[in-house]
């Protein structure tokens, strides 16, 4: 149903504009398909605010991503010698030439430049418009699309440029990207009654001093606790030496933020020397995201608002301690409402929250993502300019953690291509599929660990989620390991069903089933790889604090080092399959796998590797 000023809106949207007159003849630069769920309920209103995000193409970045992959390589003299920011926005500024033609193209069509607003390299240009000069500028048309969920969103499904721009800018967003559709996308899955603890387990063992406790005193599989992960990771009796010179964050999307009342609840029960952090830890606020730190609604806790954020602040804080935390609660919510023509609505997350990040000096070493998409909701050029603001960050030094998502090789019922071919296909997702992120499956059990799924039947569809990219090739560094697993393992199952010269993922797992969390003052289970994501980032957080306590780089971009070196710290897991799209899907094996990557992290073993003990 259409709000009634919907219709008035559009109704009142004017004629189809004509383009602005060019140096060169307009054509399409990019097309990319509605995702499925999506439709057009009309015209957008001319008077809407769009903040178009420009991106030019950057000088050098084939040097930049050089650069990244020797200062992340062990093998490589220049290991760990991360790039400052200015040696980075160096390599990635555009060209003179390419400036002068986007500002000569904005100048022709009335934008001022005291309008424009840059990033520090001057690679990204952003400008807020009405849709109808957008409209002019792209040689496009917005409509209004409405999800089946009843979200809105301003969007087009081309766009053009003059053809003499096409080899200067590379994306311009919001365009066609439906990313961040619906309320699905934060990976975590409530498993869906309180959390009562096992008689006889011995969750605060660590306080009472006994750090030689086993697995199998601390650990249950229907109650996982930080002293639980603590242990079978090898943390537990780990003395942070550094947390002053050390940090870790976590990204917060979707109206998410972590409930201080809850994170302290949670921590003076299972982390208590690390309770005073939970309303100590800096939660930084970006393009209007959400922060509310009172009672949730009705309507808030039917939709599990900060089920999420508590479990990422909870499971961080529960390990890293006492290192400092940073969340950041990116805005774009709420989405496009109809009934307001000029609320603006940019809600391309990770753009604006990587913009964000990259002009700041002081970035977390580790930052925790638990949110993703399908990768074919999101065009090319996004996931393109993204994944290279990516690239920035750990050229800088930053260990960027993503969840593999909760579907395994995908969500049974939607496994069909969206490129107008409808064919059958597994869906990789976004950003996992980014070649300079390191992506997190999620396991259960204990001895062994075993991929965490649920049962075929057991009328839930949770999975370790794992895939291989179609927009991004298969990096050099993981070659090997991948192409083993292709022909040694998979062979020909699956065979046009995924893209097996991609990206896979993903790299590494960590335990993501039925971890307690305190949420609205209760102890609940949430299952996802959401879990699994800030587990590991906790773990890698107290691996940077010994390498920087020994006056050493932190690990910045994993995958090369783990490629090379690091897998042999992981304990293998080789058990189960990433189960999705109705099939078992690719399934565990010794070694590399696409459900768990090399596996799990073996806390003590990573520091002898490293040479730490
Ligand atoms: C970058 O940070 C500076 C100083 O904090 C601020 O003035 C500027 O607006 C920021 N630029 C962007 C593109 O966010
Ligand atoms: C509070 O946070 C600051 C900044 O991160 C840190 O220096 C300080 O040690 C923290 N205090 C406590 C009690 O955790
Ligand atoms: C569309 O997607 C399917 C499944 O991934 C693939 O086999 C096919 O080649 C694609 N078609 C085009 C035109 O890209
Ligand atoms: C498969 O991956 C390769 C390498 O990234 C890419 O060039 C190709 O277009 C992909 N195929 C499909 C059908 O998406
Ligand atoms: C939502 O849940 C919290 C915690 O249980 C409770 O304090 C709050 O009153 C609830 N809100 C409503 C409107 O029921
Ligand atoms: C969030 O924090 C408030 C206290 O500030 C608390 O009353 C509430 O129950 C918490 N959790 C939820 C889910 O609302
Ligand atoms: C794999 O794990 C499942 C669940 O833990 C267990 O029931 C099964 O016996 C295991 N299979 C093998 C071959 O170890
Ligand atoms: C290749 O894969 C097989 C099957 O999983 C495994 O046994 C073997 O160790 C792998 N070899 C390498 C070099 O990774």
């Amino acid at each position: 149903m259409l709000g009634s000023s919907l219709v008035v809106l559009l109704a009142a949207a004017a004629a189809a504009a004509s383009p602005l007159r060019a140096r060169s003849p307009y054509a399409v630069k990019e097309r990319h398909f509605v995702p499925r769920g999506w439709s057009s309920v009309g015209k957008a209103p001319g008077e809407h605010i769009v903040d178009l995000q420009i991106g030019l193409k950057q000088s050098q970045f084939d040097e930049l991503e050089r650069h990244l992959y020797e200062v992340s390589d062990p093998r490589h003299q220049r290991y760990g010698q991360h790039l400052t920011p200015d040696e980075v926005h160096d390599l990635i500024k555009p060209h003179d030439e390419t400036l002068d033609l986007v500002h000569e193209w904005l100048e022709d069509a009335g934008v001022e430049r005291p309008e424009l607003e840059y990033s520090q390299a001057r690679d990204w240009i952003k400008v807020s418009l009405p849709v109808n000069e957008v409209e002019r500028l792209l040689d496009t048309e917005y409509s209004v699309y409405e999800h089946e969920s009843g979200a809105h969103l301003v969007r087009t499904p081309e766009w053009s440029l003059p053809r003499h721009l096409h080899e200067h800018i590379e994306s311009i967003q919001p365009t066609n990207s439906f990313f961040r559709a619906g309320p699905r996308k934060s990976n975590v899955k409530p498993v869906g009654k309180k959390a009562e603890k096992p008689a006889g387990l011995a969750v605060k063992v660590a306080e009472a001093g006994s750090a030689s406790s086993s697995v199998s005193d601390v650990c249950d599989e229907d109650y996982v606790t930080p002293t639980c992960l603590r242990t079978l990771y090898g943390t537990i009796d780990y003395v942070p030496q550094a947390a002053g010179q050390n940090k870790v964050g976590l990204a917060n999307y979707l109206s998410e933020t972590n409930n201080r009342s809850d994170v302290s609840i949670f921590l003076s029960q299972f982390r208590s020397d690390a309770t005073k952090a939970a309303f100590n830890f800096t939660i930084d606020v970006i393009d209007g995201g959400d922060n509310q730190q009172t009672p949730n609604t009705a309507e808030q806790n039917a939709s599990g608002k900060d089920e999420e954020g508590n479990l990422d602040a909870e499971t961080i804080l529960g390990i890293g301690y006492p290192t400092p935390l940073i969340a950041y609660n990116t805005g774009g919510e709420p989405p496009f409402t109809p009934d307001d023509a000029v609320t603006s609505n940019t809600n391309e997350p990770y753009l604006t929250w990587v913009q964000y990040v990259l002009n700041q000096t002081d970035i977390p070493q580790v930052i925790s993502t638990s949110y993703g998409d399908d990768e074919q909701t999101v065009p090319l050029s996004y996931a393109t300019t993204v994944c290279r603001q990516f690239a920035q960050l750990g050229a800088r030094g930053v260990s960027l953690l993503f969840a593999s998502g909760d579907e395994g090789v995908g969500t049974a019922g939607s496994c069909i291509s969206n490129n107008g071919s409808s064919a059958a296909t597994f869906l990789p997702s976004f950003p996992d599929g980014c070649p300079y992120v390191t992506s997190v499956g999620a396991t259960k059990g204990f001895s062994p660990e075993v991929v965490a799924y649920d049962e075929l039947g057991s009328g839930s569809i949770y999975a370790s989620g794992g895939g291989y990219s179609n927009y991004f090739a298969q990096p050099a560094y993981q070659a090997a390991a991948v192409s083993n697993y292709t022909s040694t393992t998979l062979g020909s199952a699956y065979a046009g069903l995924y893209n097996a010269s991609g990206r896979a993922y993903p790299d590494i797992a960590a335990q993501g089933q039925k971890f307690v969390v305190t949420w609205g003052g209760d102890n609940i289970l949430l299952d996802g790889t959401s879990a699994s994501t800030p587990a590991a980032a906790g773990i890698i957080t107290l691996v940077n604090d010994a390498l920087i306590a020994a006056g050493k780089s932190p690990l910045g971009f994993l995958n090369p080092w783990l490629y090379s070196e690091g897998y042999k710290a992981f304990n293998d897991v080789t058990n189960g399959s990433a189960i999705g799209c109705g099939v078992d899907g690719f399934e565990a094996a010794v070694g590399w796998d696409a459900v768990t990557g090399w596996g799990t992290p073996n806390f003590p073993k990573i520091l002898e590797i490293l040479g730490l003990n």
